[in-house]
């Protein structure tokens, strides 16, 4: 405190202010080590601007977050439940048969609902897991093209507008808005990553950028703010979440634009999944026909299995919420209320709580009337690691988080809350973990990496045209980086081609069959695989313009598949992370650069 008196004369008012309010909420401690003035002002002016940064960035400023970390800290210590009190239950929701006539009607009703929609894309994390050094959006999420999910993400969104434009039949010069939330460790590679590729075909203007600001880390249960170790005149921070996302769209004034354009839909998505896009229009039409003002998207889901399941929950005093349970906590919950087996497979062979896979669909409306109440703020959690039992110290500093799925945790109990529930192998391929820790994945569970990002984008397109009619020889076992696959044909296209499943099937027919060593690359809108017989590699890149007929044997010796060790650095760290580079030996490659109808017969 004497320190810092002797500093006020190089403050400013609003500085002195910020230094007040520290001081109030017990953060004498901060300035303790300060110099005499004259030495380190300029890192002394730093540390208020910085002070300011949190202060503006949390809805309430420093004073609500000190106050929120001291409750959250005290009930962690007394080890409090969150869910006490709750009875879970199986909430509603649709379970959907991949391909049948209800899917494909879905599918349509999406289409036609996503103009009045808006993407955001939560991109602010720091990949820990993964370990690589660049951003994730920019690895390629299969390797036939190359192409980045960034591109794959923009690509389908583009194709989404110009299908629902196509479905109004009329004028339409919608541009669905996407939103990307970035953070100081993902913003500058993720603005560079768009500004080199032209937007990847997007107008610049429909894409916003909102950046998410870490918060401070807290010392111990009295909430005192940690110093940073590698600057004593820096509070330290870490990130707090992708549930930010909902108080930077609310400030940032965004909700309110997208209201008065009319729209409706609001879809929120995670970094690294290559095969959202095949599940969004199906689950579009799920909120728009149920009239859900929440839906999330979910997979079946193994009872125990590591993946939050979607659970109602009741309290005694009767207030209900239809959440993410986290399945460590579902589990004695059942237990402790009034099921003693906890949480089992029902007769499907699966949970009767599907697995969350946080990929969500709001009701704007409703989205707008709460966030104007909470002010996009959304329950925080802390998790320290203490240092023993006693739970007086911690082996690190903390911080407060928050996750945006936990958003339905303050809605009226009248807002519908449902899911949809898609198979993994259409909806969800995550890239999260390094090769050495997938490597370590026991036996039967989900890899989420690099490796199985890829072999579930060839194993869906496979198992997509195989629904469409197309014979796709089975697959094959492999082991790369430690990590056994099935490896199925390569098979991939731009989402313009085969957006929904009811639009494909129109794109093949007769009898086509593609061998289990084959590639097939569809670059072009209007290309119609008709009596197919590949064993090799084809690539068809066509004008939107171009129709292109595909028939035929196409033989040749075809790209192949070639290990990698994930070590050896002198292979870019892209590919080593995945264990395997293709290897582009021959190919039957066709561009067409002009209107006109085409045929590729051979
Ligand atoms: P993950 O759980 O994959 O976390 O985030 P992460 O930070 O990217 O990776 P690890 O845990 O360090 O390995 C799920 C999604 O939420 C975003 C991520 O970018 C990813 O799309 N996210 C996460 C944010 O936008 N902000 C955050 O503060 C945290």
């Amino acid at each position: 405190m004497a320190n810092l008196q002797k500093n006020l004369r190089i403050l400013s008012p609003d500085q002195i202010e910020l230094a007040k309010v520290l001081v109030e909420i017990g953060q004498t401690h901060l300035f303790e080590h300060w110099t005499q003035p004259g030495i380190d002002d300029e890192e002394k002016k730093g540390f208020f601007d910085q002070v300011s940064r949190l202060n503006t960035s949390y809805p309430g400023g420093l004073t609500s977050y000190v106050h929120n970390a001291k409750r959250l800290l005290s009930d962690s210590k007394a080890g409090k439940n969150p869910f006490d009190g709750f009875t879970p239950s199986v909430p509603s929701g649709e379970i959907l048969n991949f391909g049948d006539d209800n899917f494909v009607k879905l599918e349509e009703a999406g289409v036609r609902e996503a103009r009045h929609a808006a993407f955001v894309l939560v991109a602010g994390g720091l990949g820990e897991r993964l370990g690589y050094n660049g951003i994730k959006v920019a690895l390629p999420f299969e390797s036939t093209t190359g192409t980045c999910f960034l591109q794959h993400y923009i690509e389908s969104i583009l194709a989404l507008q110009e299908a629902s434009c196509r479905s109004t039949q009329g004028q339409c010069e919608t541009q669905i808005p996407f939103v990307i939330m970035t953070s100081d460790d993902t913003h500058a590679r993720i603005l560079e990553l768009l500004e080199t590729n032209a937007y990847f075909g997007m107008k610049p203007e429909q894409v916003k950028l909102l950046k998410q600001e870490k918060v401070a880390c807290l010392d111990d249960n009295d909430a005192r703010l940690a110093i940073d170790p590698k600057n004593k005149y820096r509070i330290q921070t870490k990130p707090h979440g992708h549930g930010d996302v909902h108080s930077l769209l609310y400030s940032s004034g965004l909700l309110r634009a997208w209201h008065d354009a009319g729209l409706k839909w609001v879809l929120f998505f995670q970094d690294t999944n290559g095969l959202l896009f095949k599940a969004i229009p199906a689950s579009l039409g799920v909120s728009s026909t149920k009239q859900y003002h929440v839906n999330s998207l979910a997979v079946p889901r193994k009872a125990k299995e590591a993946i939050g399941g979607i659970t109602k929950l009741t309290h005694a005093d009767g207030r209900t919420m239809v959440i993410n349970v986290e399945y460590n906590q579902l589990d004695p919950l059942l237990r402790a209320t009034g099921s003693p087996d906890g949480d089992v497979n029902c007769e499907t062979g699966y949970s009767p709580f599907p697995g969350n896979i946080n990929q969500l669909i709001l009701g704007l409306d409703t989205y707008i009337q709460e966030l104007t109440r909470t002010h996009g703020a959304i329950p925080e959690f802390v998790n320290p690691k203490y240092k023993d039992a006693s739970k007086t110290s911690f082996k690190s500093s903390t911080r407060l988080e928050c996750m945006m799925q936990d958003y339905p945790k303050s809605l009226p109990p009248s807002a519908r809350v449902g899911f949809t529930v898609m198979d993994t192998w259409l909806a969800y391929a995550p890239v999260k973990n390094n090769p050495e820790d997938a490597a370590k994945v026991p036996k039967g569970n989900p890899y989420h990496s690099a490796t199985s990002g890829e072999m579930a984008i060839y194993r869906a397109n496979s198992l997509i045209l195989k629904k469409a009619g197309v014979q796709i020889a089975d697959p094959v076992v492999e082991v790369f980086n430690g990590q056994e696959v099935e490896v199925w044909p390569r098979v991939t296209w731009k989402p313009k081609w085969g957006l929904t499943f009811g639009e494909l099937r129109k794109k093949v027919g007769g009898d086509s069959s593609i061998t289990q060593s084959s590639t097939m690359v569809i670059n072009g809108r209007n290309v119609f695989v008709e009596n197919l017989k590949l064993d090799g590699t084809l690539v068809v890149n066509s004008v939107d313009q171009a129709e292109v007929k595909v028939e035929g044997s196409v033989q040749n010796k075809g790209w192949i598949l070639e290990k990698v060790d994930h070590n050896d650095t002198s292979i870019p760290e892209e590919v080593r992370i995945r264990g395997f580079r293709i290897s582009k030996v021959e190919q039957l490659e066709k561009n067409y650069t002009e209107a006109g109808k085409f045929s590729i017969k051979s």
